[in-house]
């Protein structure tokens, strides 16, 4: 091959290269970062990323095309990988003027979205070139991206726009809500709260319910293993259900006497149920994994073949991806099919796991 063949196969490789490459703004709970790369690294092999927000947000490089990529992380929902949002434009500009006009031409070139039901989500660190808040930014492209007659949305978008202002770089894209994995502003899903209501932990049902698309309108006998004070135990009466909520503390006194409630102040290694009893069992205890697996596996037996089971899972471990693992494979032993593992915007220092008895 002469010299000149040899640069054109180089420029070849180089762009064939480029096709297979894609770039993504990924989000963690706090301090999840590392398992959510370690996931990544999993489905990709090798990866190249930076963190963007220390144990939060990272910005990656996967080795497929983006079709490949958003394929591959549909097709098996990581557990720890919150969100992510693809890479369409990075901008280094020196003022906040040259970056927004980067923004604004590369999206009216998108005209793919024009007319179309629009969420433009902003975030950005504490030294980005944009001082003020992300609202701000969003009201200020909102005006900018005028011609393409977008209707602003929240919730059930056509198409989003992502904008991370980082400090040196504002990494941008447009994509379908499903492909990052979120609806929600970086996966974090915001729920108004109540009046009254009873504890913050009914958040996570609430989120594991849309997350998963746990239908709770359709049981009718629920049990509720760690109850106390009774924000699940709520949301299950609100909904219907009948529940049997076991817990040697307290349960809110809102809830005394309600009459699809019957509350048994005990430990849950000392009660016994019917056979077949329950169509859903619920278990918040947050206490050792292991322990908790054991505790649940042994009350299967009062929840029906097809019966529902939502579960949290206490992280207490450096090692996280072998924990949830061990706590899975113990579940599958016992007849329990998991539908669904994640770890939730509300769960902190945990995962919830959706599963269905066989
Ligand atoms: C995080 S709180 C549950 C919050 C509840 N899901 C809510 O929505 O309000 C954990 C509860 O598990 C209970 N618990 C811990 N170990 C238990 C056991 N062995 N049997 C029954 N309850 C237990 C604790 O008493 C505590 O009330």
């Amino acid at each position: 091959m002469d010299e000149l063949n040899v640069m054109q196969g180089l420029e070849e490789e180089d762009r064939k290269s480029q096709d297979l490459h894609c770039k993504w703004v990924c989000t963690a709970n706090h301090g999840f970062a590392p398992y959510a790369q370690e996931e990544l690294r999993r489905m990709f092999g090798s990866l190249k990323s930076t963190m963007l927000i220390p144990g939060e947000v990272f910005v990656t490089t996967l080795g497929r095309s983006e079709e490949e990529a958003k394929g591959l992380i549909m097709s098996k929902p990581p557990i720890f990988l919150r969100h992510l949002f693809p890479v369409h434009l990075e901008i280094t500009a020196e003022t906040v003027d040259e970056a927004l006009h980067a923004v604004e031409a590369y999206i009216l070139k998108r005209e793919e979205i024009s007319g179309s039901r629009v969420s433009i989500q902003i975030r950005k660190t504490e030294n980005s070139l944009w001082t003020e808040n992300p609202a701000a930014l969003r009201d200020e492209l909102q005006h900018r991206l005028t011609p393409l007659q977008l209707e602003y949305t929240v919730q059930a978008p056509e198409w989003i726009i992502s904008l991370f202002a980082a400090d040196g770089l504002w990494y941008v894209g447009v994509s379908r809500p499903e492909e990052n994995l979120s609806d929600w502003n970086g996966g974090a899903v915001r729920f108004q709260r109540e009046e009254g209501q009873i504890s913050r932990a009914k958040f996570k049902l609430l989120e594991a319910e849309k997350q998963f698309g746990i239908p709770f309108d359709s049981f009718r006998k629920a049990l509720d293993i760690g109850a106390a004070p009774g924000g699940w135990t709520s949301f299950l009466l609100e909904r219907g259900l009948q529940v049997t909520a076991v817990d040697p503390a307290k349960m809110h006194p809102s809830l005394h006497g309600h009459k699809n409630l019957r509350v048994i102040h005990k430990n849950a290694a000392d009660v016994s149920f019917k056979e077949h009893e329950f169509d859903l069992l619920v278990c918040d205890m947050s206490w050792s994994p292991k322990q908790t697996a054991k505790m649940v596996t042994g009350l299967l037996y009062s929840l029906q073949a097809g019966g529902t089971a939502v579960i949290t899972v206490k992280l207490l471990t450096k090692k996280p991806m072998a924990l949830v693992k061990e706590i899975m494979a113990v579940f599958e032993e016992a007849r329990m099919q998991v539908q669904g593992a994640k770890q939730l915007f509300h769960n902190r220092d945990e995962i919830t796991l959706y599963m269905i008895k066989y």
